[in-house]
């Protein structure tokens, strides 16, 4: 099981530092991920590297013209067809854990990234198979948004985490907020650890994690045990 994210960008300086580091950098060096940034300028359609134009209509703000976008569409979907295009806008579906769980078996994606007004929709008619956003704020652009996407889906490809970074009790993973954590000392500055973690009885423990995380839930997230998720 491996998965290639390719990368088409107007920026692609701004991917050069994320996927370097840590538990990414461990799945491209296990060859469980591979990351590849295209600059759209390649498929310019002038000598002066032009890829956006003014809008139709009027109005302020450029658009990202379908010629270049197509041509590094159809030439990176060479020899092998993307399992899903994916163009990051923030009118898009929020990303979350689910989506993030089902894009981890995938083998091939690409992700387009916007900048100024976004991209011609007919390119998003004719070939994106899902519009990701990352929450209801505006980016200046689709790369920061790229790179949450690819760490997202990223750590969950099987055999990237190991048991000690195992997603299983990621917050989200289950529906719920993540239990609070503690390292030693067991009393620091006179705040103790809580007694259970340290009984030694892992029934014991494995039930006040659910409870705290449920409680957590019901504190900080209420939406979330309304099962409207996906
Ligand atoms: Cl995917 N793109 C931009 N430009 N802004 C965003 C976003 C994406 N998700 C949230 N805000």
């Amino acid at each position: 099981m491996s998965l290639s994210i390719h990368i088409l960008s107007v920026l692609p300086e701004l991917l050069e530092s994320p996927f370097g580091h840590s538990i990414l950098k461990r799945a491209k060096e296990k060859g469980l991920l591979e990351i590849q940034v295209h600059h759209l300028r390649k498929w310019a359609v002038n000598e002066y590297g032009q890829v956006d134009d003014y809008q139709y209509g009027g109005g302020a703000g450029m658009v990202m013209m379908p010629e270049p976008l197509a041509a590094a569409i159809e030439q990176l979907s060479q020899p092998r067809p993307f399992d899903e295009i994916i163009y990051l806008t923030p009118d898009g579906r929020t990303l979350t854990q689910s989506i993030a769980n089902r894009l981890s078996l995938k083998g091939r994606l690409l992700l387009i990234c916007g900048h100024y007004k976004g991209i011609d929709q007919r390119i998003r008619d004719r070939y994106v198979t899902l519009e990701l956003s990352i929450g209801d704020y505006v980016l200046s652009g689709g790369e920061l948004a790229a790179a949450v996407v690819v760490d997202t889906i990223g750590r969950l490809i099987p055999g990237v985490l190991n048991d000690e970074t195992s997603a299983l009790f990621d917050s989200f993973q289950d529906g719920l907020l993540a239990p609070p954590v503690y390292t030693r000392p067991a009393d620091w500055r006179g705040e103790k650890v809580p007694d259970v973690l340290l009984s030694g009885d892992p029934r014991k423990i494995e039930d006040w994690r659910h409870e705290e995380s449920v409680r957590r839930t019901r504190q900080r997230r209420p939406d979330l045990l309304k099962g409207d998720e996906e």
